[in-house]
């Protein structure tokens, strides 16, 4: 079992946010801040994770599910108070806790792993990393004595006009050995100018009694930036998008401008994938390698495999084979397959549809609820009628079977092998394989008709 335990603070409301949804579940790069952190905490190697929830501790129960521990802090009385929480989980553990706060998801794992590492070198009671801040205001200070020992840490509000000069500041990430403390976070009380428990004041307890006590600085305080309002949030979003963009060239996309192309942090790209100008990635959008993407598509929770390309674009929860044309103006929508070799043109929505290998559906279509099999030609305008008004129904369109422009297909209903559908047809029953369904009025010319009528 692994020496390390991460704790993650995030019962606050976040009131700045102005909002009703807990702050920690705020999205930067479409992921929650407070997954950030866990996965982050993970990465530096911690085996269990424990958060502290207490504003919307449902909500942020039911977000991070199975990847995560939960105690309740029911009232938030500091940040002190907040780990205590946490003691009984943790009775039978002697190894370090790391704390972390759920709001800070610039954080990178490799930055952990080193804080972790130096705690453990030194052997210290509690390992705090610090940022040497441009602006330091609003952060706790920490402050040191002659010889550069951490001697105590002290909150914006109750510091000395001396300590508000000092710019390296607490980033509220820690490591700190179990026993040592919670023995010292039983000796923590509120007589402070906000009345809280400060985790904070751990430090100068464990320092008044000589354990070690160590500091790490970050080589970059922009990753351990905590978000407290929106203008944050927006920094967070623009940081966390462009390191996935390097991210993504890094390993052999091109990205043609970096500045309207949108990445979500989860998303995977294979190598020789070029994605155009203004094109959002979002959730677990997974493409294969060799792809054009965009101009302007959105793919979100979308597979796509390699040698494809997604022209003007929308798709959502759909899976989208190699060698696949579509687009442009085109709307993929949930539950939607398109197998090897599809093309799918101009003006189509697809929607819980099986479409077979090879086959087309190339101008100003709705197929819905159907599954298609391989080489059939769907012409121009057809239209699967899969809703009465009450219920949806399935559309069936067999292998080599051709649809002829303008149809109607009014489900549920099959088109066999290989069968063809006239033009213009409205079909309400099934072709059988190899005929020909025709279902429209007859054509009759009327001889000299318009020169009569304008006569
Ligand atoms: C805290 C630190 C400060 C540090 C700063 C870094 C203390 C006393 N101060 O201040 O030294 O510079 O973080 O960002 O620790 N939380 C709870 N329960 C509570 C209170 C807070 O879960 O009762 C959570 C919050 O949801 C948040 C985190 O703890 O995720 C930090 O709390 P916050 O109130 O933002 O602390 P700061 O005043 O920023
Ligand atoms: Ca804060």
């Amino acid at each position: 079992m692994s020496d390390l335990l991460a704790v993650i603070l995030a019962a606050g409301k976040g009131t700045r946010m102005k909002s009703a949804l807990p702050k920690v579940l705020h999205r930067v790069g479409g992921k929650p801040m407070v997954k950030h952190v866990l996965d982050a905490a993970t990465h530096a190697g911690s085996a269990r994770n424990i958060v502290v929830v207490g504003f919307g501790a449902e909500q942020v129960q039911a977000e991070l599910g199975e990847q995560a521990e939960f105690v309740v802090q029911a009232e938030q009385l500091g940040t002190g108070h907040a780990v205590q929480q946490a003691a009984g989980l943790l009775e039978h553990y002697n190894g370090t806790v790391m704390v972390l706060c759920g709001d800070t998801p610039l954080l990178e794992g490799e930055m952990l792993a080193k804080l972790y590492a130096e705690h453990k070198a030194r052997s210290a009671k509690a390992t705090v990393l610090t940022a040497l801040m441009p602006d330091p205001s609003g952060y706790g200070r920490v402050i040191r004595d002659k010889s550069g020992q951490v001697v105590k840490i002290v909150e914006q509000k109750d510091a000395s006009p001396v300590e508000l000069t000092v710019n390296e500041v607490n980033t509220g990430i820690y490591c700190f050995e179990r026993d040592a403390h919670f023995a010292a976070l039983a000796g923590i009380n509120c007589a402070n100018k906000q009345g809280e428990y400060y985790l904070t004041d751990v430090i100068g307890i464990l320092a008044g009694q000589k354990a070690t006590v160590w500091a790490v600085a970050a080589e970059e305080y922009q990753h351990t930036l905590g978000i407290n309002s929106r203008v944050h949030l927006a920094e967070a979003e623009k940081i966390i998008r462009s390191r996935k963009i390097v991210e993504l060239m890094e390993s052999g996309v091109t990205v043609m401008d970096p500045a309207t192309t949108f990445v979500d942090a989860e998303v995977s790209v294979g190598m020789d994938t070029v994605i155009y100008p203004f094109t959002w990635l979002e959730g677990n959008t997974a493409i294969g390698s060799n792809c054009e993407i965009g101009p302007n598509s959105r793919l979100q929770n979308t597979t796509v495999g390699d040698n494809t390309v997604l022209h003007f674009t929308y798709a959502h929860d759909c899976q989208v084979a190699n060698n696949v044309t579509v687009g442009p103006y085109v709307h993929l929508r949930p539950k939607t397959v398109l197998s090897e070799g599809v093309k799918v043109g101009n003006f189509v929505e697809v929607k819980n549809s099986v479409v077979g290998k090879n086959s087309k559906i190339p101008h100003l279509s709705y197929i819905g609820d159907t599954d298609m099999g391989e080489h059939v030609n769907i012409g121009s305008g057809t239209i699967t009628v899969n809703y009465d008004g009450k219920h949806k129904h399935r559309t069936i369109i067999e292998d080599d079977a051709f649809i002829g422009c303008n149809t109607n297909l009014v489900a549920p209903v099959r088109v066999g092998d290989g069968a063809y559908v006239a033009a213009g047809s409205t079909i309400t029953k099934d072709v059988p394989a190899d005929a020909l369904g025709v279902a429209r009025a007859r054509q009759n010319n009327i001889d000299g008709w318009v020169k009569k009528r304008k006569a």
